[in-house]
C-alpha cells in the first residue's frame, strides 16, 4: 500500500516525468515529459500508433507504467488510482457504452455506478439530456443513433459525476466538421467551469483550438506548447509558389537540401524552407523559373511536417 500524502494543491492536473511504456520489444511511449495546467485544454497530435490512447490508459491508471512518475490533481497515481478515478473521466476511442440499453438506461447505469441514486440521479440525468440535446433520444436505444448523437452521449457519461479531469480519446472521429464545432463548443464550456480536458486527435483544425499541445510519433515527444508558439519556434519559413507545372517543380525542390518538404494546395505549392536560408524568397524564386512566389504564414500542419518523419529537425 502506497501511504505517501497527498501533495499541496497545485496549479498543475497532469505532471508526468520520463513516463514510459514498452510491450515486449515494443516502446509504446518513451519518457514523455508533461505538465498541463489546470483548466486548459491540452491535445495530443499524432498519427496512428504514435502512443496516444498509451499515453492516456497510463495518465488513468488504468495501464502500468514500465517507468516513470505522474501526479495527477495534486496526487502522485501511484496508490492512488481508486481515489483519483472519482474525480476523472474517461471516453474511450471506441464506444464502450451499451448499445442495447437506451440513452437513458445508459446513463442511469453510469450514475449507479459513481453513487448516484434517487432524486439526485433523477435531476442528473434531466440535466445531462438537456445540456447534450438528447432529450427526443432518451428512449431510443444507443446502438441506433447517429455517429454525432453516440459521442454526445458518451460525453454526457464521461462528465456525469463531474470531474475535474477529462480525458478524451480521439472524441470526434466519427463526426461531421459542424458536429465537431459544436462537440468543441462544449469542450470550451466545461472549461469554462474549470474542468481540465486531455484530447487526442487527428485532427490540425482540433489541434489548433487547443490552449497547448503535444506532438507525438512513434512513442516520442516532438513538440509541444501552444499553437502559436509552435508555429513562431519553426524552423522553417513557408514560401507558396504559383504557376504551371507545380507537379514537377515539386520534384525539383524536393531534391534539394534546404527544403525540407513541398506539398501542393489547391493552385499553389507550399514550400518549407529551412530557417538558416538567408533570404527564403529569393532562393525560391530562383529555383521556380520566374513563377510566383510569397511569403506565407505557418500552419499547424507545417510545425507537424517540421518536427515528424525524415524532415525531422532538431
Ligand atoms: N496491449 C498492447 N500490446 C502490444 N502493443 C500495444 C498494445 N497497445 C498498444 N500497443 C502498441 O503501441 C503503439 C501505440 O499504440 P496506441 O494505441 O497508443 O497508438 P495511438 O496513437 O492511440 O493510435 P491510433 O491513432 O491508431 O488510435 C502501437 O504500435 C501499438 O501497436
Ligand atoms: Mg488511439
Amino acid at each position: 500500500m502506497n501511504t505517501s500524502p497527498i501533495t499541496e494543491p497545485t496549479e498543475f492536473a497532469i505532471e508526468a516525468k520520463g513516463l514510459s511504456k514498452h510491450f515486449g520489444n515494443k516502446i509504446a511511449v518513451n519518457k514523455l515529459n508533461l505538465t498541463i495546467p489546470k483548466g486548459s485544454i491540452y491535445g495530443f497530435l499524432g498519427p496512428n500508433g504514435c502512443g496516444k490512447s498509451t499515453s492516456i490508459r497510463l495518465l488513468t491508471g488504468l495501464l502500468e507504467a514500465s517507468e516513470g512518475n505522474v501526479s495527477i490533481l495534486g496526487s502522485p497515481l501511484l496508490g492512488h488510482e481508486e481515489s483519483l478515478k472519482k474525480r476523472i473521466g474517461y471516453m474511450t476511442q471506441k464506444f464502450s457504452l451499451y448499445d442495447n440499453l437506451t440513452v437513458q438506461e445508459n446513463l442511469s447505469f453510469v450514475g449507479a455506478i459513481y453513487g448516484f441514486a434517487g432524486k439526485r440521479k433523477k435531476n442528473r440525468l434531466e440535466e445531462l439530456l438537456a445540456l447534450y440535446d438528447l432529450e427526443k433520444q432518451a428512449k431510443q436505444f444507443a446502438g441506433s443513433m447517429s455517429g454525432g448523437q453516440k459521442q454526445r452521449l458518451a460525453l454526457a457519461c464521461a462528465t456525469l459525476h463531474s470531474p475535474e479531469l477529462l480525458f478524451l480519446d480521439e472524441p470526434t472521429s466519427a463526426v461531421d466538421p459542424e458536429n465537431r464545432r459544436e462537440f468543441w463548443e462544449r469542450l470550451f464550456d466545461l472549461c469554462a467551469t474549470g474542468t481540465t480536458i486531455l484530447v487526442s486527435t487527428h485532427y490540425m483544425d482540433e489541434a489548433e483550438r487547443c490552449h497547448a499541445l503535444a506532438i507525438l510519433e512513434n512513442g516520442n515527444k516532438r513538440a509541444d506548447g501552444s499553437p502559436q508558439a509552435l508555429m513562431d519556434a519553426m524552423p522553417a519559413t513557408v514560401v507558396e509558389v504559383s504557376g504551371n507545372k507545380l507537379r514537377q517543380l515539386k520534384q525539383t525542390l524536393t531534391q534539394h537540401p534546404e527544403i525540407l518538404s513541398a506539398a501542393q494546395i489547391g493552385a499553389h505549392l507550399r514550400v518549407l524552407v529551412k530557417k538558416k536560408v538567408q533570404d527564403p524568397l529569393n532562393f525560391i524564386s530562383q529555383l521556380s523559373n520566374g513563377r510566383e512566389t510569397v511569403l506565407a504564414r505557418p500552419s499547424l500542419e507545417d510545425v507537424f511536417v517540421t518536427c515528424t518523419g525524415d524532415r525531422y529537425v532538431d
